[in-house]
């Protein structure tokens, strides 16, 4: 099959990059461009831990063709951190509660919540029970992980 050139904005920086059409977007970041922060489970849609943000929404990038991306925005964990490389929010309230066992799902909540929270900066608990329901955790049994979103709301609100 004949190599296609993507150009996507990764994290706030424009890439240019030859990938085979049937490259998916999670082999692309991790494998092409070493952003190993996104993670894989199940690659079939179903547990979240490869969620990024596609122009602000969040998608399962195991199933998301790469080539889906072009001209678009794509926002990983690596892209949270503010420009003096303080943490995100979220990522901070994570810390803060204890919201991460093995890590491995943390990715995929925190690109969810940051999803959430930009839409709804005070969500209650069932509203993030309800945005974090397609992101399974094996370790935590989600109190914490609903209880660091609802103290990165309370930090937003705080800072203004
Ligand atoms: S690895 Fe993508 S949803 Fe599980
Ligand atoms: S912290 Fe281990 S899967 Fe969530």
């Amino acid at each position: 099959m004949n190599a296609l050139t993507l150009s996507f904005t990764l994290n706030g920086n424009e890439v240019s990059i030859e990938i085979s059409p049937n490259t998916l977007l999670v082999d692309l970041l991790r494998d092409n461009l070493r952003l190993t922060g996104t993670k894989v489970g199940c690659r079939d849609g179903e547990c979240g831990a490869c969620t990024v943000l596609l122009d602000g929404t969040p998608v399962n990038s195991c199933i998301l063709p790469a080539a889906k991306v072009q001209g678009r925005s794509v926002t990983t964990i690596e892209g949270l951190a503010h420009e003096n490389g303080q943490l995100s929010e979220i990522q901070e309230a994570f810390m803060h509660e204890g919201a991460a066992q093995c890590g491995f799902c943390t990715p995929g909540m925190i690109m969810n919540s940051t999803a959430l929270l930009e839409k709804n900066p005070q969500p209650d608990d069932q509203e993030i029970r309800e945005s974090l329901s397609g992101t399974l955790c094996r370790c935590t049994g989600y109190r914490k992980i609903v209880q660091a979103v609802v103290t990165a709301g309370e930090m937003k609100k705080s800072q203004g």
